[in-house]
């Protein structure tokens, strides 16, 4: 990262300069150095994320990716997904207030993290925020096919995004909001798989 970041203060021609030495001298090496595309270096030295989601409703396992995301980026927005076409349990509105609410427990160090909705194209609602990197969250290989999928599809669409896969704690392997709804409907206990603010908020919305 540090080394992203003094990259930043130099001139795109002061870059090709260093590649070009670095590719000379490195002739002889038994490694390649690839000749990247200059846009891989965003122009500020600002490191912003987006981490998008469904989040219905936030778990721990979410959590604990954002809080392993604030040691590598300097802002994170979670964006919640507008999706008329999937029926949710908490509003956009209720889900945008209980992350707020749980953020505010979380170790961000000097991170900046805020909470929005988006809707449609997330790499669209990405670049208009100026972010450099999506933010996704990979607990079991099951996971991963999907998430290739998409992250391909997003550098098709959006080549200047990467996107960073994080691991949660093991603890939190297994944890995804739908299984945390399926059982809570059963009767079963999620403390310790999501925040008390969103136990206590689905039992007041169940209850209704
Ligand atoms: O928490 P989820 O439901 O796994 O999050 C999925 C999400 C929101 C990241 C994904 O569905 C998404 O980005 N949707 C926005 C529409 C879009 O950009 N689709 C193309 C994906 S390649």
């Amino acid at each position: 990262m540090q080394a992203v970041k003094q990259m930043t203060k130099i001139s795109v021609n002061q870059r090709e300069v260093i590649l070009s030495a670095a590719r000379a001298g490195n002739s002889g090496s038994s490694f390649p150095i690839y000749h990247l595309p200059i846009t891989i270096y965003h122009q500020s030295s600002m490191r912003r994320a987006i981490y998008p989601g469904s989040f219905d409703p936030v778990t721990n396992g979410h959590l604990d990716i954002i809080q392993r995301g604030c040691k590598l980026f300097d802002e994170i927005v979670v964006a919640v997904l507008i999706n008329p076409d999937k029926t949710a349990f908490f509003s956009i509105q209720e889900r945008c207030e209980i992350l707020t609410e749980v953020l505010k427990d979380i170790d961000r160090s000097d991170c900046r993290v805020t909470v929005e909705s988006f809707a449609g194209l997330m790499v669209e609602y990405a670049a208009e925020r100026n972010a450099n990197a999506i933010v996704r969250g990979i607990r079991a290989i099951s996971d991963y096919e999907y998430e290739l999928q998409m992250a391909l599809m997003n550098r098709r669409l959006q080549p200047r995004l990467e996107t960073v896969f994080m691991m949660p704690a093991e603890e939190y392997s297994y944890v995804s909001s739908r299984l945390v709804k399926e059982v809570f409907h059963l009767g079963a206990p999620i403390k310790d798989l999501v925040p008390p603010l969103v136990e206590q908020r689905m039992k007041e919305k169940s209850s209704k």
